[in-house]
C-alpha cells in the first residue's frame, strides 16, 4: 500500500479532488492532510471523507521534525504539495528524494518563484497579455518552483479573459489532470 500525504495551505480543492480519485483504490491511500493554518478550509474537506489532520506551524516545519516524525508514523511514502505555501525544508527533501509533487497554476519556468501562487499568478498572466496559460506538476527541490517537471497542460487565454476566468481554466486543468499523474508517478 502506497500512503499519500497532502500539505495544503488554503481551500483544498485539488486535495478533495485527489481524495476522491484514490477513494476504494486498494494500491493508494490519502492517508493524512497537513496544514499550517489552523482555519484552512481543507480541514474541512479531510474530516468530511474521515481523513486525519495535522497542524502545524511554519517554524515547526522549518526548525522541528515533529512534521518528519508523523510522516514516517503514518508510513507515508509520497507527499503532494496542493496549494501549499510554505518552503520545504531540506530535512524532507532528503528524506522524500522525488517523492515530493507540487502543483503550480501557470506553465513553469513562467511565473514561478517566490510570491507567485493562487491569484497573484494568475494576475501577473493577465497584465503580461499572456496568449495561454496553464498547469505545471513538478518534483519539489530546495528551491521555489525549480524541481523537474513531470507534466504540463495549457490553456488559452483570450485578452478579455479576467484572473478569476484564468483561475476557473486552471482549476479545470489542475482537478482533470493532477491526481492521474499522481498516480502515474507511483506505478
Ligand atoms: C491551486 O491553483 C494550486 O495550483 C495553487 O494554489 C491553488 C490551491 O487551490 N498553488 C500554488 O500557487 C503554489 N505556488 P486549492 O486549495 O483549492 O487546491
Amino acid at each position: 500500500m502506497k500512503r499519500i500525504a497532502i500539505f495544503a495551505s488554503g481551500s483544498g480543492s485539488n486535495a478533495e479532488n485527489i481524495i476522491k480519485y484514490f477513494a476504494g483504490n486498494e494500491g493508494v491511500e490519502v492517508s493524512l492532510i497537513l496544514s499550517n493554518h489552523p482555519d484552512a478550509f481543507v480541514l474541512e474537506r479531510a474530516k468530511k471523507h474521515q481523513i486525519e489532520t495535522v497542524v502545524f506551524s511554519a517554524k515547526e516545519l522549518k526548525y522541528g521534525r515533529n512534521v518528519l516524525e508523523t510522516l514516517k508514523q503514518y508510513n507515508v511514502s509520497i507527499v503532494i504539495l496542493a496549494g501549499f505555501l510554505l518552503k520545504i525544508p531540506g530535512y524532507l527533501i532528503q528524506h522524500f528524494p522525488n517523492a515530493i509533487i507540487n502543483i503550480h497554476p501557470a506553465l513553469l519556468p513562467k511565473y514561478g518563484g517566490k510570491g507567485m501562487y493562487g491569484m497573484n499568478v494568475h494576475r501577473s498572466v493577465v497584465e503580461n497579455q499572456e496568449t495561454e496559460s496553464g498547469i505545471t506538476i513538478h518534483y519539489v527541490n530546495e528551491n521555489y518552483d525549480e524541481g523537474a517537471i513531470i507534466f504540463q497542460a495549457s490553456c488559452a487565454i483570450a485578452s478579455k479573459d479576467s484572473p478569476e476566468l484564468v483561475q476557473a481554466k486552471v482549476q479545470e486543468l489542475e482537478a482533470l489532470h493532477f491526481p492521474k499523474v499522481i498516480e502515474s508517478t507511483i506505478q
